[in-house]
């Protein structure tokens, strides 16, 4: 095979994944492993990066063992999670604190407390939720004794997934992240494109021991062939949910895309300027290629495909998580059943790490068909509550004032898109078209399509005829408006003080 391939790994919050790619969008070859979800305590979830790094490295060893030549590698992750590693060893030095863990909530209390979070929201355009990677890091130094003085020393280094997995992949030769994974730390500063003194020092984390900042896509780093048994150039570098707005092709302001993986993560492209949001959305960088930054503004939705696992894992209710659409199937309705599943509190625009999950409405009569059905309907109005606050951002946004119209079409992937009631309902409830892409692992893929650009082998151009489907609304607004006022009503019964 002659046409050029970009390796794309994907470091998932479940799973690693490797996918040879071409340029077109189709997969050569590839391979996945999951590894295990550690929950040591309620609220809290961790990883063992050495699991995390056996898993992506199999996956890459089997994708090239197929037997074709990469022209260059892009790397994608699970963003927030901090791990921390001995800069000697490479050995992990505590378990990976995981993006949808609530551990640093007292943390976050404390700042707010002491009425920090407008200059964090206006630093870093995120908010103090224990959601992102800073306040994990200053729990970590709470409580484990001198890690904080190693980390100051520079014996141990700390970062997201993408920095542990570069470390390990160039030999132990690059402590790196790219602008996108930094801009989801609470230590980034949005306008200076670099780490923020002051921010850092509010959250005791010392400057020694955080990776160089470089851009998304262009010659980043290479392999060490000792490695993956050759030397690859590593040209495509974001956290998952950049990499897949621009596999998606979300290249211009306004186009928006979610993904339905263990949560979900709605980002819309605002161009070359940061966007506060009025509406408790995040801003984020997107991209950085050539120095200049594209932006997103962003609606996390910390459990959606996750909510499935639990009734698979939990509950027992299926085997494999693609049976939860058959069995909401089997009921036309979910029966007056509302499942909010904050099992790690809520994210946006809520932002309540207090919140918990909650099943209502179940009579005598409720099947688990019911509770499948309402496990999806969640997931759809969750995303719903981001749409509305994207809307009403838009709605404020404009270079005169008079504002922008609202999301026209919602372009889907990840996992859970391929649930055609989910799709089905989520177009009901926002009353707009989602467009489901063809390409199942688009994350991947943008990451791939990151190197391609960066080394310069494939067309800056996006593939086109990347949609499989268009799901068109089938209810009346109205009807959508009704169910989602009721949805309103279950959420504010999860939160333990009433707003
Ligand atoms: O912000 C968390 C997100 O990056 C996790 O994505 O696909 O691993 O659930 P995913």
């Amino acid at each position: 095979m002659t046409e050029p391939l970009v390796l794309a790994l994907d470091q998932g919050t479940t799973s690693s994944r490797a996918l040879l790619f071409a340029a077109d969008g189709r997969v050569v070859a590839g391979a996945q492993r999951e590894f295990p979800q550690l929950f040591p305590q309620p609220g809290a979830v961790e990883h063992d990066p050495e699991a995390i790094w056996d898993s992506q490295l199999a996956t890459a060893k089997e994708a090239l063992a197929a037997g074709f030549k990469p022209a260059a590698l892009g790397l994608t992750n699970q963003r927030e999670t901090v791990v921390l590693w001995d800069r000697t060893t490479g050995r992990p030095v505590t378990n990976a604190i995981v993006w949808q863990s609530r551990v640093s909530a007292p943390v976050c209390e404390r700042l707010k407390g002491e009425g920090l979070e407008p200059l964090f929201r206006d630093r870093t355009g995120l908010l103090l939720d224990p959601y992102f990677t800073g306040t994990k890091l200053t729990h970590l130094f709470e409580t484990h004794a001198g890690l904080r003085a190693r980390c100051e020393r520079g014996d141990v280094l700390a970062g997201t997934v993408d920095s542990f997995l570069l470390w390990r992949l160039t030999g132990g030769r690059r402590h790196v992240t790219d602008a996108s994974n930094a801009s989801r730390t609470l230590l980034f500063n949005l306008s200076t494109g670099d780490w923020d003194e002051e921010l850092c020092g509010l959250l005791n984390v010392p400057r020694a021991c955080l990776p160089e900042i470089v851009d998304s896509a262009g010659r980043l780093t290479e392999t060490d062939p000792a490695v993956l048994g050759e030397r690859l150039p590593v040209c495509g570098l974001a956290g998952d949910q950049q990499a897949a707005t621009f596999g998606q092709g979300c290249l211009t302001p306004g186009s928006a895309k979610n993904t339905y993986g263990t949560g979900c993560f709605l980002l819309m492209n605002t161009g070359g300027t940061p966007v506060p949001s009025a509406n408790r959305l995040l801003t984020t960088v997107g991209w950085r290629i050539g120095g200049r930054t594209t932006f997103c503004l962003e609606g996390a939705v910390l459990v959606a495909g996750a909510a499935v696992q639990w009734l698979r894992d939990g509950l027992g209710l299926f085997e494999n998580a693609a049976e939860v659409e058959a069995l909401a199937e089997t009921v036309p309705d979910a029966g007056g059943v509302t499942f909010v599943p904050a099992f790690v509190g809520l994210g946006a625009p809520y932002w309540r790490p207090d919140a918990r999950g909650t099943i209502a409405g179940i009579t005598r009569g409720t099947t688990r068909g019911h509770i499948a059905r309402a496990a999806l309907e969640a997931i759809a109005h969750r995303t719903r509550d981001v749409v509305e606050a994207m809307n009403a951002d838009l709605s404020e946004m404009g270079k005169d004032g008079a504002g922008l119209p609202p999301l026209t079409r919602l372009n889907a992937d990840g996992g859970a898109s391929r649930n055609d009631l989910l799709m089905q309902t989520q177009a009901d409830l926002l009353g707009v078209p989602v467009r489901r892409t063809a390409v199942a692992e688009i994350t991947a893929f943008g990451a791939a399509r990151l190197a391609g650009l960066g080394t310069g082998v494939w067309p800056e151009e996006p593939p086109t005829a990347l949609c499989d489907r268009d799901f068109l609304p089938r209810i009346d607004p109205a009807e959508a408006d009704r169910r989602h006022a009721a949805w309103g009503r279950a959420v504010r019964g999860c939160l333990p003080t009433a707003e």
